[in-house]
């Protein structure tokens, strides 16, 4: 059986059951076997772009009895993966990394995406909005004392935003994680000022995102009073 960390777990469970999946970047292959084991999605799918962690994922899957339910790729992104699917999870990598295996990949306008980025949320967001996805789904989740945005993203109108959803659900967990947005960000501009950095339209972009921080950091204010 395999215990999913409340990270994982939640981006099970946005995930939740389907037709196919696969997990990109897979690792450990947690999520993978959990989908297997449970039964969830009739086609499961496991890549990563070293063999060392596709290995990994294959022991978690043996060692679980559910090797056979699972296709394993090597593979940068989805570049040698020779099949298509409904959902793709890709958790546990910096943003700017899963825009470029996202934006890479012919089909990925037609997926549901589950996503869970280390860092750089905002370039993954820009992305997607780019691409037209919208946020379907946003969920905060504490794991080893650190908060973990994990969101559900299709294709729709009205722009991705996942503070929106965030906000709307009044997520307790909204505030430190803007506040720990806010502080990365404040680093960021103070080395730029310090001129370790180049300028120009970043410093405005981030100008504007610290912005938008303070205004959702007020709102999650108000709820706590
Ligand atoms: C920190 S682990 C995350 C594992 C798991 N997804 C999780 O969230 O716990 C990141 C994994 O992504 C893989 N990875 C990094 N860049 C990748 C890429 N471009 N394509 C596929 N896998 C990649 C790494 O080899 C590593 O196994």
């Amino acid at each position: 059986m395999i215990k999913l960390s409340p990270r994982l777990a939640a981006a099970a469970a946005l995930a939740g059951r389907g037709e196919s999946v696969i997990d990109v970047g897979t690792d450990h292959g947690y999520l993978p076997v959990y989908f297997a084991l449970n039964g969830l999605f009739d086609r499961i799918a496991a890549s990563d772009i070293n063999p060392g962690p596709l290995d990994s994922a294959r022991r978690s899957a043996r060692g679980c009895g559910v090797e056979d339910k699972i296709a394993f790729y090597l593979s940068d992104g989805l570049k040698d993966v020779p099949e298509t699917f409904g959902t793709v999870v890709v958790a546990g990598m910096g943003g700017e990394t899963m825009a470029g295996i996202l934006s890479g990949c012919p089909w990925i306008a037609g997926a549901r995406l589950v996503l869970q980025p280390q860092s750089r949320v905002d370039k993954l967001a820009a992305y997607l909005d780019g691409a037209g996805f919208a946020c379907k789904r946003a969920v905060l989740r504490m794991d080893g004392g650190k908060p973990y945005l994990i969101m559900e993203a299709a294709a729709g109108a009205g722009g991705f935003d996942p503070a929106r959803a965030l906000t709307a659900g009044r997520d307790p967990l909204l505030g430190p994680f803007a506040e720990r947005e806010r502080s990365r960000v404040q680093r960021a501009l103070a080395g730029m000022e310090r001129g370790e950095a180049p300028g120009g339209g970043e410093l405005t972009a981030l100008k504007e995102k610290l912005e938008r921080l303070d205004t959702i950091l007020k709102e999650t204010r108000k709820w706590q009073n």
